[in-house]
């Protein structure tokens, strides 16, 4: 079987040069004589992938020195709990952006550790936009400001980061990491899943300014403590070490791509694709509000409920495969990650014509 089309929005598609390279390095990595999997996590060949994975998330992001770079287990989820724990004890207070689903939930499990203030919500809307946000709603003493940059199941993406002053501004980048160019040193912390735009499922990256270290909560669990963690190198306890080697495969690709600079042009044009084909219908519908629109998750539908899903079974059929918008938007929704190619891209577009004219 041929290799299809993949727009799910993650675990994703990941770039066919990377898959190749671990297919042929899975029996025998180098001369180690074993593979990846099968190494310890604490052997110098196994040490010399890490470094690699983490340099290439450095270079690729323009992380400074002082900034930690880890890779955790729990995902970004994890992180939720992680990011309050770690940072709440300053004052005990943080504000939190609801622009979707894992934005609320993020800030519902904040809560558990601290006074959490909800500064803007778009819930009330179903999300179709990100929350237009006032600084006189902000806790100035607040220990954190904490965003979604983009918003995986809705479709939206922040345009413009908010001015926080010296409060530390956490991001949670799951879905646009090393998708377009951010200055690190404006965030506190940014922490991302790794299954959309980075590799595997398995972990979540995590880039920490080592300065908002020393304010964990006494419940901390150690493989959640950033400062332990960042101490140890992301390996208190055994790290997923095939998932980071397999990451340090996609970001290598990334980087011959001509890194995140040159991939976030291509990320500008293949969205516009798809938004074109959308604004120059009366068939297709955007979910989200076009000042919010996500150049990662583009959420559609079609006239009805009906035609939403024999477009899906179509596509799917035409080698388009995970197309169905999230449950709580329903429609359409295409991922397209780093690793899609704009071959896909048009060859998306191309079936929404053709399946706009057989069905208006
Ligand atoms: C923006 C965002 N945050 C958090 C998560 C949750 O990630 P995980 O499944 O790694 O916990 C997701 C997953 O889809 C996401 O899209």
């Amino acid at each position: 079987m041929e290799r299809v089309f993949n727009f799910a929005a993650g675990p994703a598609a990941m770039p066919e040069e990377a898959l190749a390279i671990a297919q042929k390095e899975l029996l025998c990595y180098g001369s180690t004589g074993m593979s990846v999997m099968e190494m310890s996590h604490r052997s110098k060949a196994y040490q010399a992938i890490f470094d690699k994975t983490e340099g290439l998330v450095r270079d690729l992001m323009h992380i400074p020195e002082d900034y930690s770079v880890m890779f955790l287990q729990g995902g970004a989820t994890g992180q939720f709990a992680a990011v309050a724990m770690n940072l709440i004890g300053k004052t005990g207070k943080a504000d939190y952006v609801d622009s979707g689903n894992f934005a609320h939930g993020a800030m519902v499990e904040a809560k558990k550790y601290g006074e959490v203030k909800c500064v803007a919500s778009t819930e009330a809307s179903n999300y179709t936009s990100i929350p237009t946000l006032n600084k006189a709603d902000f806790t100035p003493d607040a220990s954190y400001f904490y965003i979604t940059t983009n918003n995986t199941i809705f479709g939206t993406r922040y345009s413009e980061l908010p001015d926080t002053g010296d409060v530390p501004l956490v991001a949670d980048m799951s879905s646009n990491i090393l998708s377009e160019v951010y200055d690190v040193k404006k965030f506190g912390a940014i922490i991302a899943g790794a299954q959309k735009n980075i590799g595997p499922a398995g972990f979540a990256i995590v880039i920490a300014d080592r300065k908002l270290f020393g304010h964990a909560l006494p419940c901390t669990p150690s493989v959640l403590d950033w400062k332990i963690m960042d101490k140890k190198g992301s390996m208190l306890n055994t790290p997923p070490t095939y998932a980071i080697y397999m990451a340090g495969l996609c970001l290598e690709w990334l980087k011959n791509q001509g890194g995140v600079e040159a991939i976030e042009q291509v990320n500008i044009e293949k969205a516009k694709v798809l938004y074109d084909v959308i604004d120059n219908s009366d068939f297709y519908r955007g979910a989200a509000d076009p000042a919010s629109r996500s150049r990662m998750n583009v959420t559609f539908f079609s006239p009805s409920a009906e035609l939403d899903a024999k477009f899906v079974a179509e596509a799917t059929a035409s080698g388009l495969a995970n197309l169905k918008g999230h449950r709580l938007v329903n429609g359409m929704r295409a991922s397209i990650y780093n690793s899609m190619p704009m071959a896909g891209v048009k060859a998306l577009a191309e079936f929404m014509k053709k399946f706009e004219m057989e069905n208006k």
